[in-house]
This record gives structure tokens, sequence and C-alpha cells, in this order.
């Protein structure tokens, strides 16, 4: 665990130049920007395939976008899904670690239970986030650039790719300043949603540990078959 944090770590000392840019996990079918959040209908957008994505610029602001499935012990075949957007400035503290703080009554979260009485709820997200470090490294196997983040507990994130540079959000002012609900009662039941879950059932933890244990035997073609 150490030496790999350390090679993170020495990874870190770079520049956030290289944060730059719209991050996407593996079925890069989560995006930041309009495609994910309609800022005018106050309103999430079911991506095809879960992931996560995020955005950095060059000035100082961040998106993000998760769309993520939830297991559900009494229906293994009915998870849940959850679907959260935030925005709002990020600062790099000098030994690298990242804090993400979000403009509060901007962020979103829609929980569809589908298999509890089939509602969703939609409500303001406010999470503030902070990360120990990144590293970003060409990914030899897709030959494109690749995003870690370690979580402020240590635990790296599951692996983004780089979609775009410059990044692609949605304006990073506050967009809805509204202090009441977003959403009228009516128009919770359209926000519903199944989930159509396809991705990423693997452990990122297991995937990351094995990248790095194959990269360093010089097995780099085995890895994500
Ligand atoms: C999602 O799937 C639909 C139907 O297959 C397709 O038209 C659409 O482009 C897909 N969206 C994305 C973001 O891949
Ligand atoms: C948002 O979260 C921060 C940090 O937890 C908290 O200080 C702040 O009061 C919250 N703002 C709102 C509007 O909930
Ligand atoms: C980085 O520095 C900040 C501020 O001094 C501190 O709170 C944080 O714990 C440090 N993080 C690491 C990973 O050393």
């Amino acid at each position: 665990m150490i030496w790999i944090w350390t090679l993170l770590a020495t990874a870190v000392a770079v520049s956030v130049d290289e944060l730059v840019g719209t991050w996407t996990t593996k079925s890069r079918n989560v995006l930041t920007g309009p495609g994910f959040y309609d800022p005018l209908n106050d309103r999430l957008l079911e991506p095809n395939l879960t992931g996560i994505s995020y955005s950095f610029s060059a000035d100082g602001y961040y998106e993000e976008a998760w769309y993520r499935a939830l297991a559900n012990p009494t229906d293994p075949s009915c998870p849940s899904g959850v679907m959260q957007w935030q925005h709002g400035s990020y600062v790099m503290l000098a030994n690298g670690s990242l804090t993400l703080t979000p403009i509060a009554v901007d962020g979103r979260q829609l929980l569809s239970e589908p298999c509890r009485q089939g509602v969703s709820s939609y409500t303001r997200f406010n999470n503030t986030e902070k990360f120990k470090g990144f590293s970003v490294s060409m990914d030899r196997y897709h030959g494109i650039q690749r995003l870690d983040l370690a979580q402020a507990d240590g635990k790296i994130m599951q692996p983004m790719y780089l979609a775009y540079r410059p990044p692609r959000m949605l304006p990073t002012s506050t967009l809805n300043p509204i202090p009441n609900g977003p959403h009228k009662k009516r128009d919770m039941s359209r926000t519903s949603f199944h989930l159509r879950i396809k991705e990423e059932l693997i452990n990122p933890d297991q995937w990351w540990w094995l990248g790095v244990l194959m990269t360093s035997l010089g097995g780099v073609a085995l890895f994500c078959s």
C-alpha cells in the first residue's frame, strides 16, 4: 500500500494543468455538461450506462456527474439508482490534495427506487469533497490520458479517462438560486427511472492494484481485456 501511495505522491508533484479537462469512467456514457443536467428545466437526464465524470477548468471551477447503482440486499435483481450533480470551485494545496466546494443551492440528486413503490426523490445535494491527491498518466492500454483520484481515506477511485480538453461544463456561476425545492411535485413521477446497469461491477480497487502489479511485471497487455 505504502509504496503505491509513494508512487502516486510523486506523480502528484506536477502541475494542476494536468487535471484540466472532462474525465469519465470506462463506459464513457456519463459526462458533465448539458447532457447530464438541464438547468433550464431543472432536471437530470439519465445516461444509458452508469459511470462518473469530473471536469476541472483551468480557472478553478469543477463540475461532477455521478450515476450509480445501489445494491438492494432484499432483492438483488432490483437495485436502486442514484444520479448526482454538483459544480463549484476547487483548490489544490501544495501537498497535491484537492478540495471541491460546491455551490450548495445548485447540487441535485435523483434517487430512484423502482421496486419501492416506484418512486423517485429529487432533492438538492451539497457535498464538499476532499481528495488526498491525484495522478494523471498515459494509460498504455487505452492510449489515452487517465486520471486517478485518491479519496480522503486513501481509497483510489475507479479510473477516469480524458474525454475533452478544454472541459465541457455548464456555466460555472450559480444556476439555480431559488431556495424552494427544485421541482413541482407533479414532475417527479416523470423523473423516475429504471436502471439499465451494465457497467463496472468489478471492484475498481482490485483493478487498480492489478494494473499496477501487471505494469510492474510488464504484463500491460493483459490489463483490461
Ligand atoms: C443511448 O441509447 C440510445 C438508444 O440506443 C441512443 O440513441 C443514444 O445515443 C444513447 N446515448 C448515449 C449517450 O450513448
Ligand atoms: C453545504 O455543505 C457545507 C459543508 O458541509 C455546509 O457548511 C453548508 O451549510 C451547506 N449548505 C447548504 C445550503 O446546505
Ligand atoms: C495537505 O495539506 C492540508 C492543509 O495543510 C492538510 O489539511 C491535509 O491533511 C494535507 N493532506 C495530505 C494528504 O497530506
